[in-house]
């Protein structure tokens, strides 16, 4: 095992009924304003909205109201809710919503507190502060609610970069599985591909043999097929849901590559360009790039033997091959796509989202590794 620190300040509070506290929790922490972000009207639909800030309103708690964060969110939205929350003197940011609204409220949260731009931030420049950032989960599948990332798309440059700080970990974040209950079965796939690719990211590049963090990833892995198997045949099934968020939240709260060493993101660095371009959803654009870069990774990696451990600890089959195959053969049967020409992207853009992943590999120092041509080449397998 190699030597670790591993701090997650987010206090979790999971159960039915839980996001009736949020007002007394932030008035007990002596937050006396908020600026209320949300996304495009799921929570107004499901009457979600009016719980959160009844709840505010009995505590004392006064609130701004910023919707229209989109699933992707953008810059200059971003920008428009530093704005308003600078404007309003808001103590705390509450983020209502899935994981778009959690990264916005968060880059809003350093942003307050800065007269530098929001994107010199994602361009590398440190973060240093931010408000209190509280959230109300309503789809489990990024980890928002329990890390300290937030990813954010430059419309104007189509770059999906990200921060990453101790600073924008949530303070506080409520799990009600029954909130994602109403999650639509295509996000609900989406969801389970991007809580499986933040487990096996470092499962397959870390060096090998760490028997309990590779445990924890198959067993996370394990669950959400499982869970996920389960929603698909009752969206409103509670204890599916239930496992499956906490699952969710496991999987890219730090617990996973603790003690693994050196590991990498590739398929994260490469599905951010499909939805910086193409404005599809982070596990759609997954699930097209992970079985492409396994197929070439295993070509590529002197550890073999993980592929053939994931085949058989996962899918109970042996050959590498064979474990790639009941993956992606997993994804299509839950509706994830699996080729560019399913998500409505062309063949002949390969080389265009290279050139776009590309800046994100040398931003996150991957370049060597990954070049334009080799990005290129792992595309083009899933052509
Ligand atoms: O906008 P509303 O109306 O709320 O609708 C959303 C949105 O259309 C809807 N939705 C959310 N909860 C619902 C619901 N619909 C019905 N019932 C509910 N309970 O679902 C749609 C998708 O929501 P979104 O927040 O975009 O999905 P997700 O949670 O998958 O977040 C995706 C974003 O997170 C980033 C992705 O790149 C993408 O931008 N990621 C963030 C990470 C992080 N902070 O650590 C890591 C990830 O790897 C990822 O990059
Ligand atoms: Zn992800």
């Amino acid at each position: 095992m190699e030597d670790f620190e591993f701090h997650n300040p987010t206090r979790i509070v999971f159960g039915r009924g839980k996001e009736a506290r949020i007002g007394v929790e932030l008035k007990q922490a002596g937050i006396g304003k908020v600026l209320l972000v949300y996304g495009g009207g799921s929570i107004k639909a499901s009457g979600l909205f009016e719980r959160v800030t009844a709840s505010l309103e009995e505590a004392g708690v006064a609130f701004t109201e910023f919707g229209g964060v989109a699933s992707n969110p953008r810059l200059s939205h971003t920008r428009e809710g530093i704005a308003l929350a600078k404007r309003s003197k808001v103590a705390a940011v509450l983020a209502v919503g899935g994981g778009s609204v959690l990264d916005e409220a968060k880059a809003i949260a350093v942003g307050v507190l800065t007269a530098d731009d929001i994107w010199d931030f994602f361009a590398g420049k440190e973060v240093t502060a931010a408000l209190p950032v509280y959230t109300v989960l309503t789809l489990a599948a990024t980890g928002s609610e329990m890390n300290g990332n937030a990813v954010i798309t430059n419309e104007e440059t189509k770059a999906k970069w990200a921060i990453r700080s101790i600073h924008i970990y949530p303070v506080l974040s409520i799990l009600n599985p029954a909130l994602t209950c109403t999650v639509p079965l295509d996000y609900s796939a989406y969801a389970a591909v991007d809580a499986i690719a933040h487990v096996i990211e470092g499962y397959f590049t870390k060096r090998p043999a760490s028997r309990l963090q590779d445990r924890l990833v198959e067993s996370i892995v394990k669950t959400v097929i499982e869970t996920t198997d389960m929603i698909m045949a009752d969206p409103a099934n509670y204890s599916a849901r239930a496992e499956f968020e906490w699952a969710a939240t496991l999987a890219l709260n730090g617990l996973t590559p603790a003690g693994i060493g050196p590991y990498s993101f590739p398929n994260h660095m490469i599905e951010h360009s499909l939805s910086a371009l193409y404005d599809i959803a982070h596990g759609a654009g997954l699930a097209i790039v992970i079985p492409a870069w396994l197929r070439w990774y295993r070509k590529h990696t002197r550890t073999l033997s993980q592929f053939e451990r994931f085949a058989n600890q996962v899918f109970g089959l042996s050959g590498a091959e064979a474990g790639i195959n009941a993956l992606e053969e997993w994804f299509v049967k839950i509706g994830a796509p699996v080729r560019l020409a399913t998500a409505a992207i062309p063949v002949e853009d390969i080389d265009r989202i290279a050139a776009n992943a590309a800046r994100l590999a040398k931003c996150w120092g991957m370049e060597k590794e990954y070049p334009a041509a080799v990005i290129a080449e792992i595309l083009r397998l899933a052509a």
